[in-house]
């Protein structure tokens, strides 16, 4: 299946399917120099399949994890890009979670002010969220994402194989994300999930892509509408930060505090047959510190996205007291 993201000279296509790695080369321009990046933690067999199809590929694998998202890394990118001597007319592939799609983007977005950029997504995670829409970004001095573009791929290849060998608390974390775009903007995607219907992995992650295509096209750059991705998320980060457990799991949490009381009891059933965590023991003073140093305050309230019914949201001005009420309920 083929999602075209539409935004006039920046459209590109978003294909998902099985094996479509394999045949990289058919669906990308590769005929030319291609820093392919990726990380220790991803199969090295996806990077060298990928590299043996491109004309003159240049390899980089980063640690794992979401320290890589540096500033030195993303100097290290630049280096390597310059002493390859790539042009204006060469590309960089991203194969990988995260944090590879958002350094990899940031550098291709910025080397001689902007080459093509391609991402393969390998986890279910980004295959969701971060791969589509151009957001790319690197941490500085503590703070998440603090400096980064929207630079949008020319295009996206999901590969459904790579679900196959990724292990079980990566899929929990990625579901939350779909789970998001069914409570946010899909009621039917949170009913399939909710009853366990008939359908797999693939179909619920399409149907989620459909929710994040239309709101990317209607807010490219997160003027308004494009807000409402980062339902569970405002406190969902500060869970992240203080617990160090998996983005999705964090979100899911989140979500679980920013809903009405029977959208809540839902969610907790859901989240359970997805195994994701229902509760956590944490420190939610730090939590809340997290939260309020995280958030930009207008007006002496933080926006957050609240879901009364599946299917639809607003975004609603909290105080800092009700947010920490909130967190309380953690
Ligand atoms: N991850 C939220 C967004 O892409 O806007």
């Amino acid at each position: 299946m083929t999602i075209r993201i539409d935004l006039g000279d920046r459209s590109y296509d978003v294909i998902v399917e099985k094996g479509c790695m394999e045949k990289a080369s058919e669906l990308l321009n590769l005929n030319r120099k291609v820093l392919i990046v990726t990380d220790d933690g991803v199969p090295s067999d996806y990077s060298e399949s990928l590299a043996e199809q491109c004309k003159d590929a240049v390899l980089v694998k980063l640690p794992q994890g979401e320290s890589s998202k540096n500033i030195i890394n993303y100097e290290l990118l630049q280096n390597r890009m310059l002493d390859e001597g790539f042009t204006r007319a060469d590309c960089v592939v991203a194969v990988g979670g995260g944090m590879v799609g958002d350094i990899s983007g940031f550098a291709a977005s910025t080397y001689m002010r902007g080459i093509d950029f391609y991402n393969i997504p390998t986890t279910l995670l980004s295959q969701a969220d971060s791969s589509i829409g151009g957001k790319t970004a690197i941490n500085l001095g503590g703070a998440k994402n603090i400096v980064g573009t929207f630079w949008q791929p020319k295009a996206v290849l999901i590969d459904s194989a790579t679900l196959q060998t990724l292990p079980d608390d990566q899929i929990a974390s990625g579901m939350a994300e779909i789970i998001k775009s069914g409570l946010i903007s899909d009621a039917e995607l949170f009913e399939m999930i909710e009853n366990q219907a008939d359908t797999n992995l693939e179909d619920l992650l399409i149907r989620s892509l459909l929710v994040k295509k239309h709101v990317v096209e209607e807010d490219e750059r997160e003027g308004g509408l494009r807000r409402i991705l980062n339902f569970g998320h405002t406190i969902g980060h500060g869970i992240e930060s203080v617990t160090g457990i998996l983005h999705g799991h964090a979100v899911a949490l989140g979500m679980t505090l920013m809903c009405s009381d029977e959208v809540r009891e839902r969610l907790l059933g859901v989240m359970d047959s997805c195994r994701l965590p229902l509760s956590i023991d944490c420190d939610k003073d730090a939590v809340y510190k997290a939260v309020l140093s995280d958030k930009k305050m207008k007006d002496g309230k933080i926006g957050a996205v609240r879901v009364e019914e599946p299917g639809t949201c607003e975004i609603v001005d909290y105080t800092p007291d009700e947010l920490r009420k909130r967190i309380e309920r953690l």
